[in-house]
Order: C-alpha cells, then sequence, then structure tokens
C-alpha cells in the first residue's frame, strides 16, 4: 500500500516536471500588434457574438443561466463535481480584473494556444485547442480588435479556481493540456472548405460543439464522435448529458428534419422534447443569445456536418434518467 502511494507520488512528480515544460514547448507571445480597423472590428464581433459564444461562458450569471448585460465578458465562476470550482476570467478592458493591460500577443496566444498570461497553463474548459485549429491569424486578430473596443471595461475580480484533487492532478500533469493538444483531432485538422459538410465542421469547432458533444463514455472523450455523453454535473442540480448529435435514428439526429435540426441550433427548441421542458437547458441554452445571430447558411452547413458523422447509439435521456435514479 505503501509503495503503491510513493509510486502515484513518483508518477506525479516526473508528470509534473513534464508540465513545467508546456510553456517553454509554446513559447513566447507571437510579437504582432494589432491594427484596429472597422472590418477587423466587425469581424471579431460576427464570431465572439456568434458562433465563438465567448459571453456564454465568460458574461457574469451565465453558468447560473442569468447572464447580466451590464456585465458582458466580466467573468463567472463555474461549479462541477468531478472539476471543483473554475473561474471564468473578466476579458473586459479593464485594466487592474481584465485584459486591458495584457499585449495583442498575450491575448492571441491564450486564445489560441492556452496558455495565459502568467505562463499557466488553460484548461479546456476555455475551448483554445479548437479555437487554435479553426481560427485563421485573420481572426485571431479580429478577436483582439474586438476586446479592444467593443466590450465596456468592467471592474470585477471572479473568485479563484478550487480544483477537485482529481482535477488538480490532471491539471498539474500536463494531462488536461496533453489530451487536447496532442491529439490528431486538432492537431491535424483540415476541413474542405469547399463543401458543406467542411465549412460546418471548421463552425463546430469555433462552436466547441464538439467538445460538448463528444462520445464520452466513462468520462474518456473519443474525439472525432458526436455520439454525446459527456455530463454537467453542478452540485445540487440533476446531472445533464450533452446529447448525442451522431445521425443514429433512434439516439441520436436522424429521425429530424432540417427544419427540427434549424429550430434545435438557431433557437434551442429540444428535438426531443421533456414533459416540463421544450428547450435546451444549461449550458446549451446560455449558447441560445448567440445562436439566433448565426445565418441560415451557416446553420445549413452545421447540419450538413452533423449529417455528415458516424451514426452511433447513445441514449442520453435513459443515462440521465438511471443518473437520477442512482443520485435518490
Ligand atoms: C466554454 C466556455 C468558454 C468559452 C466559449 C470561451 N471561454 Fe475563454 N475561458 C474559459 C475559461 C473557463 C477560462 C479560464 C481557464 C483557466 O483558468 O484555466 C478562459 C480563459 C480565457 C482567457 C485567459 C484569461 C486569463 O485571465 O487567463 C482569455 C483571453 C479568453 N478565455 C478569451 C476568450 C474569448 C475571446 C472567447 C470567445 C472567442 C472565449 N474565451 C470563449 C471559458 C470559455
Ligand atoms: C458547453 C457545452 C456545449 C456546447 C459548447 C454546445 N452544446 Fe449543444 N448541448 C449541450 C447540452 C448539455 C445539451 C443538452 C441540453 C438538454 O438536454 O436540455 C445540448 C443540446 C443541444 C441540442 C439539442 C439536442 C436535442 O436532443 O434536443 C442541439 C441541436 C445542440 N446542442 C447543438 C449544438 C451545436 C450545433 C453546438 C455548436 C455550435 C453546440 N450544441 C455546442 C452542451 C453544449
Amino acid at each position: 500500500m505503501r509503495y503503491k502511494s510513493t509510486l502515484i507520488v513518483l508518477i506525479a512528480v516526473v508528470f509534473c516536471a513534464c508540465a513545467k515544460f508546456i510553456p517553454r514547448r509554446i513559447g513566447p507571445p507571437p510579437d504582432v500588434s494589432v491594427e484596429i480597423t472597422p472590418e477587423r472590428v466587425a469581424l471579431g464581433k460576427k464570431l465572439a457574438e456568434g458562433i465563438m459564444a465567448c459571453g456564454s461562458c465568460h458574461t457574469t450569471g451565465s453558468f447560473e443561466g442569468d447572464p447580466q448585460q451590464d456585465m458582458y465578458l466580466a467573468g463567472d465562476v463555474e461549479y462541477g463535481k468531478f472539476e471543483g470550482k473554475i473561474a471564468v476570467p473578466n476579458i473586459t478592458p479593464d485594466k487592474e480584473t481584465g485584459i486591458g493591460a495584457w499585449t495583442d500577443g498575450e491575448l492571441i496566444r491564450a486564445i489560441t494556444k492556452g496558455l495565459s498570461r502568467d505562463n499557466r497553463i488553460l484548461l479546456p474548459t476555455m475551448p483554445w485547442a479548437n479555437f487554435g485549429a479553426a481560427l485563421t491569424d485573420e481572426e485571431a486578430q479580429a478577436l483582439v480588435a474586438y476586446l479592444r473596443t467593443v466590450p465596456e471595461p468592467v471592474r470585477h475580480e471572479v473568485e479563484a479556481t478550487d480544483l477537485t484533487m482529481i482535477m488538480s492532478f490532471f491539471t498539474l500533469t500536463g494531462m488536461a493540456y496533453n489530451t487536447y493538444a496532442k491529439d490528431p483531432f486538432y492537431t491535424d485538422y483540415e476541413p474542405n472548405l469547399a463543401t458543406a459538410e467542411g465549412r460546418g465542421k471548421r463552425l463546430a469547432y469555433l462552436g466547441a460543439c464538439v467538445d460538448c458533444h463528444v462520445y464520452a463514455p466513462k468520462f474518456e472523450p473519443q474525439f472525432g464522435s458526436l455520439a454525446g455523453g459527456m455530463i454537467v454535473d453542478v452540485p445540487g442540480i440533476p446531472v445533464i448529458f450533452c446529447s448525442n448529435l451522431s445521425p443514429d435514428i433512434e439516439t441520436g439526429i436522424g429521425s429530424f428534419s432540417d427544419e427540427e435540426l434549424y429550430n434545435a441550433i438557431k433557437y434551442g427548441m429540444r428535438l426531443r422534447p421533456l414533459p416540463d421542458n421544450e428547450m435546451v437547458r444549461w449550458p446549451m441554452m446560455a449558447r441560445m443569445t448567440y445562436h439566433t445571430s448565426l445565418t441560415d447558411e451557416e446553420i445549413d452547413d452545421l447540419t450538413a456536418f452533423l449529417r455528415s458523422q458516424p451514426p452511433l447509439r447513445n441514449d442520453v435521456l435513459e443515462l440521465e434518467a438511471k443518473a437520477a435514479e442512482k443520485g435518490k
């Protein structure tokens, strides 16, 4: 027993040493100075307030399903039984509590590479792996131009992150980082933008759909399958499973029309209504403010991408019912 724990500590130490090198591997922030033009700001706005939905996580109150308009991007706190407490930082231009004092390069590195200003590795809850894979340089710069000019600076200190033991282990060992940074799903991402399916795939990366809706039996994400199952496990409320968006007829999107999918993606109308809920619940709901600005073409592309995925049976509502039964 004693040897076993010593071994675990040893392994952790070795891994920690690995995690220490991650910032070096990522390297210093790029030396860029983003010129702020109206076109850039407009492109940044379209992305941030559309498919990328930064405010669905960064706006105060979005986690509780009550986003505060005057606290847009001012930071929030997320809770999960598995992860613990996660601070979602204030990214308004406030100099002390937001990103006002960051350089353009530091912002681009955080958004696309997952390294904060102080060389802290960001949790994959921030979808940097997707953003890094799918954003063009111009789009990353456009986001910077947007963050500098559109959100009001708000002074708001967010409570500090307090991870569970297991999540601390995953973070300190670099496992949380490497799971995403090294997976071919992110490193070898090459959509064919000449097809609706390819354009939809790009949107699904930018919208982090591929993260939340990933098939995740036993907590192990199988990147590339959208059969759902990631758990949203917030203390105090019943667990919610991310839906199966693969084309399986019985448990996925296979039996639904384009119109039904349109209403689900754009307005949050559930494909399978629940007795007391016709709309999607949190955290999908937090995205709906932003999804309403998606164009018809973008939704058609997303739909084409979802329909092109391998179908896989995974009845998340049944899993949810079982989890609720166990929880009682
Ligand atoms: C799914 C939720 C989510 C979405 C969507 C999201 N973020 Fe984040 N973001 C986070 C979390 C959580 C962190 C903190 C991670 C950590 O501390 O390990 C973070 C961290 C950051 C940081 C680093 C800030 C710091 O103080 O370290 C920046 C910059 C950032 N996000 C910008 C953005 C932008 C810009 C967008 C939209 C294009 C965006 N984020 C979308 C959850 C999200
Ligand atoms: C932060 C995690 C998260 C992200 C990011 C996310 N979703 Fe979801 N989504 C969920 C959860 C959780 C549900 C289940 C909600 C419920 O059961 O009420 C859901 C439900 C849905 C549904 C309804 C399914 C049904 O059976 O009614 C659709 C459609 C959907 N998401 C599409 C998308 C698309 C498209 C994207 C990307 C543009 C996306 N989601 C991004 C978590 C997420």
